[in-house]
């Protein structure tokens, strides 16, 4: 079968042309990026998918789906582009695109250094360089799921997949967003911190402007539901005994109680 290809028709590099969240989330992970080529190098060097920031294996939640072989497959905020790389073992047909340049530099590199290529574009999440119904899957751990608008990447997302096609993503669990201080340095507290009520656009007074989206429940089954998918599962994992994250702001005693993360599992109606 004919790959998709990108249409090409928008110049993610034209700053003035991105929304302010992505333009200030550009600049963030621009930094933020060198922190994050160790563990994607480690990433990239395991064959078993293994997610969230306590590396929770895949035949736990089976965030993947079953076939995958031929699969055209999107991911959404791929960051270094693990995720990608362990799809393409699979089979699939990865693209990946991303807001930052440097995290793409490090994927770049990653790819040469594995012999694994697949396109890697640099761009926002909300609006992506492909056709409608280009994907059979699209993915998104930490990616747009955390730092894109949903209103803007979910519709996106649905008008790239095919019908049947499914889209998974992992973000933040809404009790551990209730229970965060202001700042990362503190751990998350076992008691609310924070209003439920008006949650969703959040700046975080530690974090150089960047923005992050934290719809609640209600919010993500309106969402997903009005952009036409079918929700399949809601995976509230508990963390396998003796787990360790390098994510000090997330104590291993509150995700051994509570879920730490959540995984929405969906399919767009055929
Ligand atoms: C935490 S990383 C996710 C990648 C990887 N799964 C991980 O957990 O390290 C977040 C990524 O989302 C990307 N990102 C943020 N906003 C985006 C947007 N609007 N479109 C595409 N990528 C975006 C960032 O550039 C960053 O590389």
């Amino acid at each position: 079968m004919e790959r998709p290809a990108a249409t090409g028709g928008y110049d993610a590099t034209v700053m003035t042309d991105l929304p302010e969240h992505v333009r200030r989330n550009r600049a963030y992970w621009d930094t933020l990026a060198a922190e994050y080529a160790g563990p994607g190098e480690r990433n990239w060097s395991s064959d078993e998918p293994s997610w969230g920031i306590w590396g929770i294996p895949d035949a736990e939640v089976h965030l993947l789906p079953a076939e995958l072989a031929g699969r055209d497959v999107i991911e959404l905020g791929c960051g270094t582009a693990y995720v990608s790389a362990w799809l393409a073992r699979r089979g699939a047909h990865p693209v990946g695109i991303d807001n930052s340049p440097a995290q793409l530099e490090t994927a770049t590199r990653l790819q040469r250094e594995h012999g694994i290529d697949f396109p890697l574009l640099l761009g926002n999440a909300e609006r992506v360089p492909y056709p409608d119904a280009s994907f059979d899957f699209a993915i998104s751990e930490y990616g747009a799921a955390l730092w894109a608008d949903p209103a803007a990447w979910v519709p996106e997302a649905a008008r790239l997949l095919r019908p049947g096609g499914r889209l998974a993503f992992l973000t933040n669990h809404v009790l551990a967003y209730l229970c965060s201080p202001d700042l990362e340095e503190e751990p998350v507290a076992e008691r609310l911190l924070r209003p439920m009520f008006g949650m969703g656009r959040t700046e975080w007074p530690d974090a150089d402007g960047a923005i992050e989206f934290h719809p609640s429940h209600g919010d993500w089954i309106r969402l997903l539901t009005a952009n036409g998918f079918e929700i399949e599962d809601l995976v509230e994992p508990q963390i396998p005994e003796g787990a360790t994250t390098r994510y000090p702001w997330m104590p291993y005693a509150w995700a051994r109680q509570w879920p730490c993360e959540e995984i929405w599992k969906v399919r767009k109606r055929a």
